[in-house]
């Protein structure tokens, strides 16, 4: 029960493969309660009435980069819940290039910034509205997930590499800022490939997928382990760890290369 009587805000379950919906299941298991939230249209497409049943919860509506959206669902959140938050995932990635193969040299641009508002500058309004509206208590935890492409170039990632390295500033910036003001503490995960919607969205998924699996010493870490660790980042275990980009990936951030990665050139 390590969140017994926490409050907080899971973005971005679609269905029972997405991260948040992992993290939700083990938030609910350690004690916390929780609302859940997601685009209008993800409500109408995935399964998240089925989690929300199985958290005892209910799921408000939220277009992470409407202002509006946001403000509503921190007043209903607040209603809901009785109070003040202590924690936030932000679980939230969309790029329509991506989506759309359009290849790294040839963008298309308001769709680039629809990628970078959807995937980083909605961590920065959610952030931004709590502080506003005071809605996080004091040693609140605010968690985003990030991918190493952020750090190095994987081509197929595209436009979202930029969204990942804007995602991980605002981070630091909004981590100090927020440190100081509540005692906030706001990090990232940078997780290893997942099999997900947006996970195998992205072309030659399924290779870059096992050459990670082979690259890193523990293998990839899958999603309910990554769900683990949120919930260590929300726990009070976690209370000094800030602005920080945290690699939870098997290892493979620091793997110059693997014995099965040499064998397959032999
Ligand atoms: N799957 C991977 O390999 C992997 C690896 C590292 C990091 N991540 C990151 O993990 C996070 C969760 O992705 P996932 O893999 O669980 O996939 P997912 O497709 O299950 O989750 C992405 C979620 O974003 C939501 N979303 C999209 N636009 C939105 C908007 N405007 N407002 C609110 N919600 C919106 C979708 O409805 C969906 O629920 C993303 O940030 C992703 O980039 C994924």
């Amino acid at each position: 029960m390590l969140l017994k009587g926490k409050k907080g805000i899971i973005s971005g379950a679609l269905d029972e493969n997405s991260i948040a919906w992992k993290v939700a299941e083990k938030c609910h298991e350690e004690g916390a309660n929780i609302i859940l939230t997601n685009a209008p249209i993800a409500l109408r497409m995935g399964k998240i009435n089925e989690l929300a049943e199985k958290c005892s919860t209910e799921v408000i509506p939220a277009d992470l980069t409407s202002l509006e959206d946001i403000e509503l669902l921190y007043d209903k959140t607040s209603e809901n819940l009785e109070g003040k938050i202590d924690f936030i995932l932000h679980s939230v990635g969309m790029s329509p290039n991506v989506r759309k193969n359009k290849e790294y040299g040839d963008l298309n641009y308001d769709w680039m910034i629809k990628a970078l508002d959807v995937s980083a500058i909605s961590f920065h309004k959610m952030m931004q509205i709590a502080e506003k509206k005071g809605v996080l208590n004091d040693w609140s935890s605010i968690v985003g997930l990030s991918y190493i492409a952020a750090q190095r170039t994987f081509p197929f990632y595209s436009d979202m590499a930029e969204a990942k390295s804007l995602l991980e500033s605002i981070t630091r910036s909004y981590g100090y800022r927020l440190g100081k003001k509540s005692k906030t503490r706001v990090n990232t995960i940078s997780q290893s490939p997942t099999i997900t919607t947006a996970g195998a969205g992205i072309e030659g998924f399924n290779a870059f997928y096992n050459y990670a699996e082979k690259m890193s010493p523990l293998g990839n870490a899958t999603a309910e382990e990554c769900a683990n660790y949120c919930v260590f980042l929300f726990s009070d275990m976690s209370k000094k760890i800030t602005m920080q980009n945290l690699f939870h990936d098997g290892g493979f951030s620091n793997t110059g290369i693997s014995e099965e990665i040499i064998d397959q050139f032999k």
